[in-house]
């Protein structure tokens, strides 16, 4: 039996936090021997948001340096860029005919977009946001989809997609399943339950481990553990999440440090920043590498689009000739 198929995607949004690590590259590193994995990069998705393109081929490199030192394997998988495949514009067209403008006006990850960023008057294109990202996974054929939480609706709305082109030509898309990442999202630096780059919250990949141990020293603890010597409580301290992913083996010291006061926050952080550092330490190594070795990352991605761009050929193929569109 061949394998199943894998489409994952992120916007190029530059270097990387851990919290991408966390909650998502570990994951699809972990899936890229049992599946057929494929890795996009959605930089026409950017425009929904920002229409300013200057360095979305910069941040794409970046990322791109992320994902290969986190350890996805470019032989196994191909990388590619949305924007050099013209077949999901093509798909994209076909399915905005395939679902009403009142479904996708419901898609709740769109609504809170428009109130998080105060969108006044959503653009067409924000709207169809869904609509290119069902024709990024059904080009493919991907059975299945990684995703956090929120980008479970839109996954619904390839789905549906899907099933109606089904329906109303002939059987060619599978209907891909959101696997949900098995980490929670880690919290930012400043107590926040997201890390995220615009929140001016986050570790990166490529911070030194000078930069992490200050980041730490900044970093949000329990309120009310003023001082060493008064108790702390480790379920609502972001440090302490930290512990949990980056230093497991200290967890149980650590809590009962915390609690009884005798663990201070000072130390606690320190602990913390070696434990991220030693995690970090391989990644770096590999990320220097591939900084020194550019003209390699844009080979990868040239690679990449080469046998992505023959998949999407086919799956096109297909869907012209059940369509009659000769
Ligand atoms: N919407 C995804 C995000 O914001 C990015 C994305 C675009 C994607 N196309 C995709 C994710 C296809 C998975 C599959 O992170």
């Amino acid at each position: 039996m061949s394998k199943k198929r894998i489409l994952s995607g992120m916007r190029p949004t530059g270097k990387l936090h851990i919290g991408h690590l966390v909650g998502a590259l570990e994951n699809w590193v972990e899936l890229q021997d049992k599946y057929e994995n494929y890795h996009l990069i959605a930089d026409y998705h950017v425009l929904t948001t920002d229409l300013k393109t200057d360095s979305v081929y910069e941040n794409t490199i970046h990322m791109l340096i992320d994902w290969l030192a986190a350890g996805l394997d470019p032989v196994k998988s191909p990388m590619f860029r949305q924007s050099q495949i013209k077949e999901h514009t093509e798909l994209f067209l076909i399915f905005t005919m395939l679902i009403t403008s009142a479904r996708l006006e419901r898609n709740p990850t769109v609504k809170d977009q428009v109130r998080d960023l105060h969108i006044e008057n959503i653009t067409f294109g924000h709207l169809g946001y869904p609509v290119l990202q069902a024709a990024d996974i059904l080009l493919y054929r991907g059975n299945a989809v990684p995703v956090g939480e929120d980008q479970v609706p839109h996954i619904e709305i390839a789905r549906e997609i899907g099933r109606r082109f089904n329906n109303v030509y002939d059987e060619v898309f599978p209907e891909p399943e959101p696997m949900l990442t098995k980490f929670a999202r880690l919290p930012g630096l400043d107590g926040s339950a997201k890390m995220s780059k615009s929140l001016n919250n986050t570790i990166l990949l490529a911070d030194d481990s000078e930069t992490v141990n200050q980041k730490l020293r900044k970093a949000v603890t329990d309120p009310l553990k003023v001082r060493k010597n008064d108790p702390g409580r480790p379920e609502v301290c972001l440090v302490f999440t930290y512990h949990k992913k980056f230093n497991p083996e200290l967890v149980d010291e650590i809590e009962k440090g915390c609690r009884s006061g005798e663990l201070g926050c000072v130390e606690c952080k320190l602990k913390c920043a070696e434990g991220i550092n030693n995690y970090l330490d391989p990644i770096r190594e590999k990320r220097n590498y591939y900084e020194q070795n550019i003209s390699e990352v844009k080979e990868i991605l040239l690679d990449g689009e080469k046998r992505a761009k023959k998949e999407a050929e086919e799956t096109m193929h297909l869907v012209r000739e059940k369509m009659k569109l000769g």
